[in-house]
This record gives C-alpha cells, sequence and structure tokens, in this order.
C-alpha cells in the first residue's frame, strides 16, 4: 500500500454536450458510489462551459470536478479567459495547467503554465500541472532534460503548494491519444527522476505530491501502470468518455 491516496482524473478534453454529459454524470455517480472508492480521489474536468453541470451532478458526491485550464492571470482585462477566482466562486476544486496539447498547439510556455500553476496555489485550487516529452525528445536522448526543465519552472509553485492539492501529470506526448502507452518501468523511471527534480529543488512535499501518468491509460493497462511505486494515479482522456472504462481505471487505482 502506499503511503500517497492515488488520484484518477478524467480530461475529457473539447468534448461532450449536455445531453451526452449528463448520461455520463449519471452513469459514473452511480458506478463510483456503488463501488465505493474511497481511497481514491476521483476527478473529472469536462470543459468550461460544462462545469456548472458538473457541480450539479457531482457536488453532493465525493467525486471532484476541475478545469482543463485557467488564466494566467488575476481577473480583468483579458477578454475570453477564465481566472482562478471564478473556478473556486463555482466550487470548482480543480485545474489541469500545461497539457501537452496547450503547450504544442496554442504556444503555451513553461513559464505561463508556472504562472497558472502558482495562481492555482495561491487561489486555494487543486492543481494538475502536465509535463511530458514529445517523440523526438525521446528519441534524442533529451526526456530527462526537458522534464527537468519544465519542473523547474514549476518548482515556485508547488514550494507553496499544499502537497494533498499538488499533482503533477507526466504525459509523454508520444502516448497521448495514439494507444501507445509507456511501459510501467519507463513511467516509473520518469516519475522517480521528477520526484527527485522536485526533492532536489527544495520542493519540501516531494515524497507526497503525487505524480500521475496520462497517456493512453486505458482499464487494461492501468493496474500495471498504478503498480509501479512512483505512479500515483492516471490523467484519462480517451477512456474517461467511457463510464465503465473510467471505473474500472478508477478501481485498479484502488488496488494498486
Ligand atoms: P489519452 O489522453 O488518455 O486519450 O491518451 C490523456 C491526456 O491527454 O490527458
Amino acid at each position: 500500500m502506499k503511503s500517497r491516496k492515488p488520484l484518477v482524473a478524467g480530461n475529457w478534453k473539447m468534448n461532450g454536450d449536455i445531453v451526452t454529459n449528463e448520461h455520463l454524470f449519471t452513469a459514473l455517480r452511480s458506478a463510483l458510489e456503488r463501488a465505493s472508492i474511497s481511497q481514491v480521489d476521483v476527478v473529472i474536468c469536462p470543459p468550461f462551459p460544462y462545469l456548472g453541470q458538473a457541480g450539479a451532478w457531482l457536488g453532493d458526491t465525493g467525486i471532484a470536478w476541475g478545469a482543463q485550464n485557467v488564466a494566467a492571470a488575476a481577473n480583468g482585462a483579458l477578454t475570453g479567459e477564465v481566472s482562478v477566482s471564478m473556478l473556486a466562486d463555482l466550487g470548482c476544486g480543480w485545474a489541469i495547467v500545461g497539457h501537452s496539447e496547450r503547450r504544442t498547439l496554442l504556444g503555451e510556455t513553461d513559464e505561463v503554465v508556472a504562472r497558472k500553476a502558482s495562481m492555482c496555489v495561491a487561489g486555494g485550487l487543486g492543481v494538475i500541472a502536465c509535463v511530458g516529452e514529445t517523440l523526438d525528445e525521446r528519441e534524442a536522448d533529451a526526456t530527462e532534460a526537458v522534464l527537468a526543465r519544465q519542473v523547474e519552472a514549476l518548482v515556485p509553485a508547488l514550494q507553496g503548494a499544499d502537497p494533498a492539492r499538488a499533482v503533477v501529470a507526466y504525459e509523454p506526448v508520444w502516448a497521448i491519444g495514439t494507444g501507445r502507452t509507456a511501459s510501467p518501468e519507463m513511467a516509473q523511471q520518469a516519475h522517480a527522476f521528477i520526484r527527485a527534480r522536485m526533492a532536489h529543488a527544495g520542493v519540501a512535499g516531494a515524497d507526497a505530491i503525487r505524480i500521475v501518468y496520462g497517456g493512453s491509460v486505458k482499464a487494461a493497462n492501468a493496474m500495471s501502470l498504478f503498480s509501479m511505486p512512483d505512479v500515483d494515479g492516471g490523467l484519462i482522456g480517451g477512456a474517461s468518455l467511457v463510464a465503465d472504462e473510467f471505473l474500472n481505471i478508477c478501481r485498479a487505482a484502488a488496488v494498486a
């Protein structure tokens, strides 16, 4: 049994509509209640417009809900952005920052991601900060250099964070939505490296901060990944849109 409570977060990405979401919320609610997996922190991250719907369906359950992104600045003149205080106002508990789709397709830099993470910590919002190398970087043997750079940028945010409310997600870019998963050993190696970097940089909660794996996690491979000593759960994309799959991933986290 690990000392860190596992966390499984569903990243719905830009998917869903009111009716489909309602089916998924209903299924998750009853299934997770039946399974009573209180030994796992479960977080559902739908797109912004459906956060209120998530709150309405999940607010009275043990399932938390979160946003997929947040502004790097406080309230003010920043058209189209959503702040930490707005999310907190809504009752939202978490935000994902630095997802590789945002880093690659929307040009988010380490600095922007770090600012977003710091805003979450300062505003009392749990943060799931994503890091991970591309295929080119892995093939060029640059995985550790990339992870070190991305983690270092997050250090000021992590230093001030409650370890129970700060999560690092290791998501190798080549494994996201590709059906290609890192082997448990590869994931463990990256997670141990990330933890060591945090400790080396003076993050007091380095041992308590959860490091979750993301990238083509399914019910079928969840157990082998989550059994690794430094893999504390998962950030789940595609499989989080299928209630049974997601539930079985949560179950795997509970017993791994
Ligand atoms: P995937 O996505 O599970 O569909 O690979 C994971 C993620 O992008 O968070």
